[in-house]
């Protein structure tokens, strides 16, 4: 079929758009740190912020009132230690942000970042061997009880991002269990050992102390492994799958968004956001460039994206902007 092209019409040009993106698409980070009366800008992350807890709530009503409709939680803790121990404590960081938000709002939903290396004194994303190696099926009972608590709490979406064989499988079952049915979880599912994270650990404190990642994080010359990731979670029963990064790896997401049948998260990563922040804010690159990246992760296949744009571009969309 040969389709008339629409030249010049620009109602005509907005109806036919084959990508779209909505305030409803955004999921906005938030860093929570222990203390009081405290909203600090991060260094690494011009325009994002550490909340302690008593200051969540003009945050949260301000992005109920862009219309933004999630949120994903993580938190700098008191204390850390070799079993990340405040990750599950009742009264942990993360627990009481996500109590706070749901007596602040009932109108955005809580997602919670389940990993130990914001948790851990080595930080790295599980519980160490003697040879300094992650032991994957311990990792994983921990990362049952963290989600439970998280759970327990009020969490609406568990996403687990430590990249442990089987953790949807042990994290669904606990669940279960526990009676979280209805509990759905976003899997971290092709997640790239990364240096577009370098912001990110920064802000969250969780750089390791020594050695990378390499080990439990995928290796990003592959793309194959990536589908059999997914694959495995999407067995497992995981509800969402996220590929991350999301710009330099649009090539895994639409791969997969064309083979598999699931709801896709890109997770428009810190050194994605730092780069194109920057540079605009530099005057490097127009501002319409954020815009440009974030519908080129809706045309691979995205249906939700995890970004520190979203507050900025709900702003422009409430006012007619964009
Ligand atoms: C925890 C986690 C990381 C990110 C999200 N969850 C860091 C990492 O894996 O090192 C990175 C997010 C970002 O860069 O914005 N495992
Ligand atoms: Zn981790």
């Amino acid at each position: 079929m040969r389709m008339r092209r629409v030249r010049n019409k620009k109602i005509l040009r907005e109806m036919v758009r084959e990508s779209r993106l909505s305030v409803k698409d955004f999921i906005y980070p938030l860093f929570v740190v222990e203390g009081e009366d405290i909203k600090r800008e991060i260094p690494s992350l011009p325009g994002v912020y550490h909340f302690s807890v008593d200051r969540l709530e003009e945050e949260i009503l301000e992005l109920v009132d862009l219309g933004i409709p999630a949120v994903i939680l993580f938190g700098l803790p008191q204390h850390k230690d070799a079993h990340g121990s405040q990750a599950y404590a009742e009264d942990g960081i993360i627990q009481r942000a996500i109590r706070k938000i749901k007596e602040v709002s009932r109108d955005i939903l809580v997602v919670t970042d389940v990993c130990m290396c914001e948790y851990t004194d080595h930080g790295h994303c599980g519980i160490l061997n003697e040879d300094g190696n992650v032991e994957n099926d311990l990792t994983v009972s921990y990362l049952e009880k963290i989600s439970l608590s998280h759970a327990r709490a009020g969490a609406d979406i568990i996403a687990p991002s430590d990249m442990m064989d089987f953790r949807v499988k042990g994290i669904r079952r606990a669940l279960d269990e526990g009676g979280f049915e209805d509990v759905p979880i976003m899997a971290y599912s092709a997640k790239f050992a990364s240096s577009y994270y370098g912001p990110f650990r920064d802000a969250a404190g969780s750089a390791p102390s020594f050695g990378d990642r390499k080990a439990y994080q995928m290796d990003f010359h592959n793309s194959d492994e990536a589908m059999v990731e997914i694959e495995l979670d999407l067995d497992e029963d995981a509800d969402f799958v996220i590929v991350k990064p999301a710009l330099a790896y649009l090539d895994i997401l639409q791969r997969a968004s064309e083979t598999f049948n699931t709801r896709f998260v890109a997770y428009n990563v810190s050194g994605e956001y730092a780069m194109l922040k920057n540079a605009v804010d530099q005057g490097i690159l127009a501002p319409e460039v954020i815009y440009e990246s974030l519908i080129a992760m809706k045309r691979a296949g995205a249906q939700l994206i995890i970004s520190y744009h979203a507050k900025e571009v709900a702003l422009q969309m409430k006012e007619g902007r964009l």
